[in-house]
């Protein structure tokens, strides 16, 4: 059996999710049909009849013959909803529409949703929305195709700068875009769908790619047994009242039934109980009629369905965690080993992760890889407690860069913030990841030209510089002399030697036009004081001077070589050799 290919919607706060769902679930559709669409747990069901109601024409236009019984809708009220919905590194979502409002733009959460939708390898379509708000564009419900053909130059071309500011970004993030009418191949090219979410403009385009694209891209990944024990994801986990704690889940695979053992996974470990009761959502006018219960009780579920499932012991339910039907005895063990595989309890050299769900932590955990080749000490699902700072602080010994806490959606313990400011551990959190993540990497950047710096100014800096003719201050104890700096940066302490590698003595006071100065650089011509040097003996007019590298030194000039350009690294090495050549030739007097 073929079973619905199931389509995330998601996209940043406000650009029209829900309306989107509301309008091919209602108005683009008469009362009657709309009876045929069934309304789940954070799922719509729209069957294919519908669709090809509304589509018909487009997709023999488009050349789409579709065998699909339809499309399963999921609705996330935000992207880390959208991360439950994962199975073993991936997503259960077939495909996305990704909502972006076209007055906004991409905006935070909807990189944060291409970000994760890149990484779970999730084919997606964009919905171009709010297209009815562009200035110069008469929406109206039906084809967006046709109603083009009605709009003045000025609207086609407000539409086109948008759509364009729009695969502009999609380009920044690794995408290839067009809209979906000049794109010639839906392989390479995301489409996107201008749309309007209030008039029901480009509707049937939308469910039109939506359908053929999985038809012909996906059909072979959605054949399933029906009657196969169940498999599913947890979208949610909620208190209902009367029912206590219930799950939401989506069942991809196979079936369930009321008295079926399952097992799904804890935030103490698996959970094994058995279903109390299934529930669906009542149609609208059952509730309207019969408002005291919103559900309806069923005994039986087929994939792919969203699902309230009530039964005793959910209350550490974890989101994102799968949900197994008990059959043979070992699918507790299927359930731990998959957490474990995402839960990372390690002695690696690496930061704390805490994330709402278990999908979120994947997320998290992918994407800090990604980005900054960073594996956990720890990841897990929770708060923020006072463990987790400990932790992260016996990590500093190491690398104090990676004693640090990244936290998405969830609290930090007070006790936590105490022991944080206690022993110095950085807490990153907030509820966007990719935004933990930059924060982080901003800070630990920020760390690292701290101590380059602080070597900088412990290290002898690479310097070579001219005694320049006539610039005689005083003769001896100390000599001072005007010099000029031909390469690199002369400090105070600075030991010179001459081209023999001979020592001359060290620099003490620098001054220019009578101010003291810490640095010189390329270039500037300054007055220093040399102990130990005398003119006309060890300092003479013209005579070029180094500062002596001391042999230790090398190593650490080696790791701070980004910080000298070429010049200064060949300055390096001629300090190297000449220092190297003057003690070969004490060694053989
Ligand atoms: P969250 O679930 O909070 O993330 O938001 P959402 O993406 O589901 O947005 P929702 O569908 O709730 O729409 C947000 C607002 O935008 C509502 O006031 C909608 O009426 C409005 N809206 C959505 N689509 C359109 C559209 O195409 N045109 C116009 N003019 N308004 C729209
Ligand atoms: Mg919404």
């Amino acid at each position: 059996m073929i079973r619905q290919p199931i389509v995330t919607v998601l996209g940043h706060v406000d650009h029209g999710k829900t309306k989107f769902l509301d309008k091919i679930r209602g108005t683009t559709v008469a009362e009657k049909e709309a009876g045929a669409i069934t309304q789940h747990i954070g799922a719509t069901i729209m069957p294919i009849e519908i669709i090809k109601m509304i589509a018909g024409g487009l997709m023999e236009k488009y050349g789409f013959k579709v065998d699909l019984p339809g499309l399963l809708f999921i609705d996330t009220p935000g992207h880390a909803a959208f991360t439950s919905l994962r199975e073993r590194g991936g997503s259960i979502a077939d495909l996305a529409v990704l909502i972006v409002d076209l007055t906004q733009g991409v905006q935070e959460q909807t990189v944060e949703a291409i970000n994760i939708l890149r990484e779970f390898k999730t084919p997606f379509i964009v919905g171009a929305n709010k297209i009815d708000l562009i200035f110069g564009w008469g929406s109206k419900p039906g084809e967006f195709s046709k109603n083009l053909k009605e709009q003045s130059e000025r609207g086609k071309s407000a539409l086109d700068e948008k759509v364009y500011i729009l695969v502009g970004k999609l380009h920044e993030l690794g995408f290839q875009s067009e809209r979906f009418d000049r794109c010639t191949d839906f392989t390479k090219q995301v489409p996107i769908v201008p749309m309007s979410a209030k008039t029901g403009e480009g509707m049937p385009e939308m469910l039109m790619l939506l359908a053929g694209l999985s038809q012909r891209f996906l059909r072979n990944s959605l054949s399933i047994d029906e009657n196969e024990p169940g498999r599913g994801t947890i979208l949610e986990v909620k208190e209902e009242k009367g029912l206590g704690k219930t799950i939401d889940v989506i069942l991809y695979s196979g079936m369930l039934s009321v008295n079926d053992k399952i097992a799904l996974g804890g935030k103490h470990g698996v959970i094994e109980t058995k279903i109390r009761a299934l529930l669906m959502p009542k149609p609208l006018h059952e509730i309207r009629t019969n408002g005291m219960d919103k559900f309806l009780n069923v005994k039986t579920v087929h994939a792919a369905v969203g699902v309230k499932i009530a039964a005793p012991n959910l209350n550490d339910a974890l989101a994102g965690s799968p949900v197994l039907a008990v059959k043979n005895g070992n699918e507790a063990g299927i359930i731990a080993k998959e957490i474990a595989a995402v839960k990372a309890e390690t002695n690696a050299i690496g930061p704390i992760l805490k994330a709402d769900t278990l999908g979120a932590l994947e997320a998290l955990i992918v994407l800090l890889k990604k980005e900054t080749g960073l594996a956990p000490k720890k990841a897990d699902v929770g708060d923020v407690t006072r463990k987790d700072i400990v932790e992260a602080a016996a990590v500093k010994e190491c690398d104090p860069l990676k004693a640090i806490v990244l936290a998405f959606n969830v609290r930090v313990e007070d006790a936590a913030l105490q022991e944080s400011e206690k022993t110095g551990v950085r807490i990153f959190h907030g509820n966007v990841i990719y935004k933990i993540i930059e924060e982080y990497n901003e800070w630990a950047n920020g760390q690292t030209q701290k101590s380059r710096n602080a070597k900088l100014c412990k290290v002898c800096l690479p310097v070579k510089i001219q005694f320049m003719r006539g610039f005689i201050f005083r003769h001896s104890k100390p000599a001072i002399i005007g010099v000029k700096v031909l390469e690199g940066k002369l400090r105070p302490g600075a030991k010179l030697i001459n081209r023999s590698g001979v020592a001359v003595g060290r620099v003490d006071a620098m001054q220019i036009q009578g101010k003291s100065i810490e640095q010189g650089c390329k270039g500037q011509e300054i007055a220093v004081s040399v102990d130990n040097g005398v003119v006309g003996r060890n300092l003479n007019e013209n005579d070029v001077l180094y500062g002596v590298i001391p042999r230790k030194h090398f190593q650490e000039l080696l790791e701070l070589h980004d910080c000298f350009n070429s010049d200064e690294l060949e300055l390096i090495e001629e300090i190297k050799k000449l220092q190297e050549k003057a003690a070969e030739e004490e060694g053989t007097e």
